[in-house]
């Protein structure tokens, strides 16, 4: 029961996004309008929203035995205990791989798996570029060249139209990124991969028990690499995972993972293949290993929800869902839909996020143009590169940035809640829908106010 001064609280709150729920085809206001209430929250109105959100990332006391445990038996080091190899199975058998290593980050993975893949100094990777810097700069790691296919739209992933013309004789590799944990539609690019004889390493690093067409993310190109940084669903601080559906891949993973010792099928020449110290601690996969349950309880709460989102979210001109490819599942690290200004009075996105922030529902843009930002320029300006490439081959690199003209666009546009809003219950959903609808409502009298 609430008290009365809670439930004042709440029947305010309410009011707040009645109103705006109106837009909401023609839904029954639950309270009375209220014009102090309905007064954006950005210029001093009651926000729609006022509980907060569900914290992130979360902890549990019953995970701390296992993990005292750990600590007090000074067996911390991956190759002192068992819980990474326990950890490994369990994450495999999670996601239908046949194996799985563990990593010391999700960068690591795509580092390690690069090389597994053969791609070598002056090899070229087709990949998406709207992601997560660290997919560029693995890459780069390899002094390979990421050579982007375009964005499309509709989807925020990579568009498989825009692949094949970017393919060179020195392309080894395609690197679909899942973005959001939103699955690319894989079959047009395994298809393109198998064509020309190129590997598919899947980036799956925000896309923990996404589907595709019944398989799950990570497991439908040759490998597949995994993120548990502290914001991810699956957080340990740092960590990773590399999967696949074939056991030999794997061990050349843990091989140049672990210092190049010899792995399983992977003997090496001599004692040692080349390799690095990339390991995951006993610690980490402990942590990692009691959210199992969670993860899965709570993917499909994330998804019910955002299936909510998206049958509503279009009712609001200007606003439009992203579409996921046929039989897909998303695992929504962000919640990302298309905003028009053109339909909120010219309303910016910055100041239509700042105000539906305000509401309560923090929101924002995500990745810009990042093959803008000098990481590149400063790559393609080394020494190393300007060994590995001609003048001429950077030049028409640098200047097929311009073409990726679905990319801009959703730099441009696209905003995003995060997942842990996803979180919420069916009200909290409502009152994310009422946050944007009121600000379209009000979008004439912010435009004038912000501007
Ligand atoms: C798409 C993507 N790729 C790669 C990474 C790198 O993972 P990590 O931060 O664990 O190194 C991340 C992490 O945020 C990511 O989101």
């Amino acid at each position: 029961m609430l008290n009365r001064s809670k439930r004042r609280r709440f029947i305010r709150n309410a009011a707040a996004g009645s109103a705006a729920l109106a837009w909401l085809g023609g839904r029954k206001a639950p309270f009375a309008y209220s014009a102090e209430a309905d007064k954006p929250a950005v210029l001093g109105g009651t926000p729609v929203h006022k509980g907060g959100w569900t914290s992130w990332p979360q902890w549990r006391e019953s995970w701390e035995p296992r993990i005292l445990e750990i600590l007090r038996s000074r067996r911390w080091y991956r190759l002192s205990a068992p819980h990474v190899e326990d950890f490994e199975k369990g994450y495999a058998q999670l996601l239908g791989a046949k194996s799985c290593l563990a990593t010391a980050s999700g960068t690591t993975a795509l580092i390690v798996s690069l090389h597994v893949m053969d791609v070598d100094a002056g090899d070229e990777v087709i990949v998406s570029p709207y992601t997560f810097i660290a997919t560029y700069n693995a890459i780069l790691s390899a002094r390979a060249l990421p050579v982007f296919a375009d964005t499309d739209p509709a989807t925020l992933t990579m568009d498989p139209a825009s692949i094949e013309s970017r393919i060179t004789d020195r392309t080894r590799a395609i690197m679909p990124v899942h973005i959001f944990g939103m699955p690319c539609d894989m079959d047009p690019i395994n298809a393109i991969a198998r064509r020309r004889k190129l590997a598919v390493i899947e980036d799956a690093c925000q896309a923990w028990l996404a589907e595709y067409k019944g398989r799950k993310c990570g497991t439908i190109g040759d490998l597949g690499c995994f993120s548990f940084q502290e914001s991810k669903h699956i957080p340990s601080g740092e960590g990773g995972a590399i999967t696949s559906m074939s056991a030999e891949l794997i061990d050349k993973c843990n091989s140049f993972h672990n210092c190049g010792r010899a792995c399983g099928t992977n003997q090496g020449h001599g004692s040692f293949t080349r390799g690095n110290n990339y390991r995951m601690t006993q610690v980490q996969a402990m942590i990692l290993a009691q959210q199992f349950d969670k993860l899965v309880k709570e993917t499909a709460l994330r998804q019910t929800n955002a299936d909510y989102l998206s049958a509503n979210l279009g009712k609001i001109p200007g606003i439009t869902p992203v579409r996921l490819p046929e039989n897909a599942r998303a695992a929504w690290h962000l919640y990302p839909f298309l905003y028009d200004a053109a339909q909120f009075n010219g309303l910016t996105r910055h100041q239509f996020a700042r105000a539906v922030s305000a509401e309560g529902v923090p929101c924002g843009g995500v990745y810009g143009e990042q093959y803008y930002d000098g990481l590149l320029d400063e790559a393609i300006a080394s020494r190393g590169y300007k060994r590995l490439w001609s003048a001429e081959r950077l030049k028409a690199y640098r200047d097929s940035f311009q073409e990726l003209k679905g990319n801009k666009r959703v730099c441009e546009t696209t905003i995003a809640v995060f997942q842990n809003l996803l979180l919420g219950d069916r009200g909290d959903m409502d009152h994310i829908l009422a946050a944007i609808g009121k600000v379209h409502a009000h979008s004439a009298e912010l435009a004038k106010a912000m501007a």
